[in-house]
């Protein structure tokens, strides 16, 4: 797709495959848990875990749209962004910023409290050794926290249908293609290297899944 004013690259590489790679782990990640593979589980934990990581990182190293520093987190443009009225000018609106951030702390949560978790008969997950009186609390809060996941996913996927069904947007193209495909608000241009960015993704993700295979 051509790069013009109302087409220009938004989302990088990386940042396209950390979302796909999100979608997958977390389905693998909650199947194998439901249909009690828990040796299983552990690797699709591990791996999101180190996705988690990614993003972050992405978050401080990645093109402009992808870095933490883009966020539009002011809670004036927060009560504005529904009216019809709203002159919020970055692409990146300030509830979308807020749901990114509590997915990815919801995610990290769950990954943590997953590795000192126990099914109490027949496996315990790789730190669990660490905190032996608590693996019941972790566990409790790791079997929690995956509603919560449940219902920002409901919400999200609501509010991406919104926007691309009554607001004619066309965001999920955007997310599978980057490009932003609007005119009326200012966009900086990015100059993606996506290679860096690509390793650093396949790095963080198959290494836990390496580590835990060398010690099991
Ligand atoms: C497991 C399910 C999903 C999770 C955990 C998830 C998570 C996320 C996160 C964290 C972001 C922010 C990206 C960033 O800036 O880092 C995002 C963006 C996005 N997601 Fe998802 N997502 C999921 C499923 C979906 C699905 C099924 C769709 C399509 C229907 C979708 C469409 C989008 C779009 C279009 C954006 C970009 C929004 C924008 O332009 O601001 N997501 N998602
Ligand atoms: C870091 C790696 C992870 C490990 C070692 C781990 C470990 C465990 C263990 C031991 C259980 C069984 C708990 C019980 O029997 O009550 C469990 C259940 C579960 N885990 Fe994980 N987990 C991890 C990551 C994740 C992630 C990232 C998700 C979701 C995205 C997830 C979702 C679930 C779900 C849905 C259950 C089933 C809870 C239920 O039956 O109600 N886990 N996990």
């Amino acid at each position: 797709m051509k790069e013009n004013i109302r087409n220009k690259k938004i989302w990088d590489l990386p940042l396209r495959l950390f979302h796909i790679s999100l979608i997958l782990l977390v389905i693998g990640s909650i199947s194998s848990a439901k249909m009690n593979m828990l040796d299983l589980h552990q690797y699709f934990g591990v791996a999101l875990l180190g996705l988690v990581f990614f993003r972050i990182l992405w978050g401080f190293f990645g093109t402009y749209y992808s870095r933490f520093r883009s966020f539009n987190l002011s809670i004036v443009d927060a009560l504005s962004q529904f009216s019809k009225t709203n002159n919020i000018t970055s692409i990146r609106t300030p509830i979308g910023c807020y749901s990114t951030i509590i997915i990815m702390m919801v995610l990290l949560s769950i990954s943590v409290s997953g590795l000192f978790s126990s099914d109490d008969i027949l496996y315990d997950a790789p730190l669990s050794f660490l905190t032996p009186n608590l693996t019941s609390d972790w566990t409790y809060i790791h079997n929690i926290l995956h509603y919560f996941l449940y219902i920002l996913i409901g919400i999200h996927v609501l509010a991406i249908l919104y926007y691309q069904i009554v607001k004619k947007m066309k965001i999920i193209e955007r997310v599978l293609d980057g490009y932003s495909r609007i005119e009326k608000i200012n966009i900086v241009s990015i100059n993606e290297k996506p290679l860096i960015g690509i390793f650093l993704l396949l790095i963080l993700t198959f290494s836990p899944i390496l580590i835990l295979l060398y010690f099991n």
